[in-house]
């Protein structure tokens, strides 16, 4: 079956999504640097990202392949959209976050910022592992839904509130594999 009759519009094209992961991975490697010359000596720096399942996981593969630094990868499973809502319910921790995470710069990474539960969340659990710096990144971003104050450092792209699938992004698990981000027909 087809994917694309499911899809009212297009809102990032491909070549869009890679050019603009492409300079987030350049900025992100080059503040991540920054943090790692600033580490007072004695101390092993470590980077680590944390990925944020199942939805990053397109944009994360992406951008880690646009940052020439040494790294480790993580992933943290929660879920706030079961099955075939379109609404935030609330976020269920569906793993345990990493260890050893105390000293770290860790960059956290989502597909998106909506009502901003998982992130506040996320971040208000991570903070509490003492990591050295905390940054978050997110592909997309719907201005002025937020509940919850979250300001990520990194934005891909400010979308109108649709609910949009591809590169990750799912509705009842479908449509992740999507090159594009598209409207979902209603
Ligand atoms: P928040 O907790 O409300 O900020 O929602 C963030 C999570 O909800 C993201 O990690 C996505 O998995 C999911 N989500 C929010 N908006 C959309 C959308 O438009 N399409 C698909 N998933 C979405
Ligand atoms: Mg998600």
């Amino acid at each position: 079956m087809a994917l694309a009759n499911d899809f009212a519009a297009t809102l990032v094209e491909k070549d869009r999504i890679a050019q603009r992961v492409h300079e987030l991975g350049v900025q992100i490697a080059k503040d991540l640097q920054r943090s790692i010359a600033a580490t007072p000596p004695g101390q092993e720096p470590h980077i680590v990202i944390i990925a944020v399942m199942t939805g990053a996981m397109v944009f994360v593969a992406d951008l880690i392949r646009e940052m020439p630094i040494k790294l480790r990868i993580e992933l943290v499973a929660v879920s706030s959209y079961p099955g075939t809502s379109v609404e935030s319910k609330g976020v269920k921790m569906k793993s345990a976050l990493p260890d050893n995470l105390a000293g770290s710069h860790v960059l956290l990474i989502d597909d998106i910022l909506d009502s901003g539960q998982t992130l506040h969340t996320l971040i208000d659990l991570i903070h509490a592992a003492k990591p050295a710096t905390l940054r978050t990144c997110v592909l997309l971003r719907k201005p002025g839904k937020a509940k919850l104050p979250v300001n990520p450092e990194y934005v891909g792209f400010d979308i109108p509130d649709e609910f949009v699938v591809g590169y990750g992004l799912d509705y009842d698990g479908l449509y992740r594999n999507h090159p594009a981000i598209a409207i979902l027909r209603r």
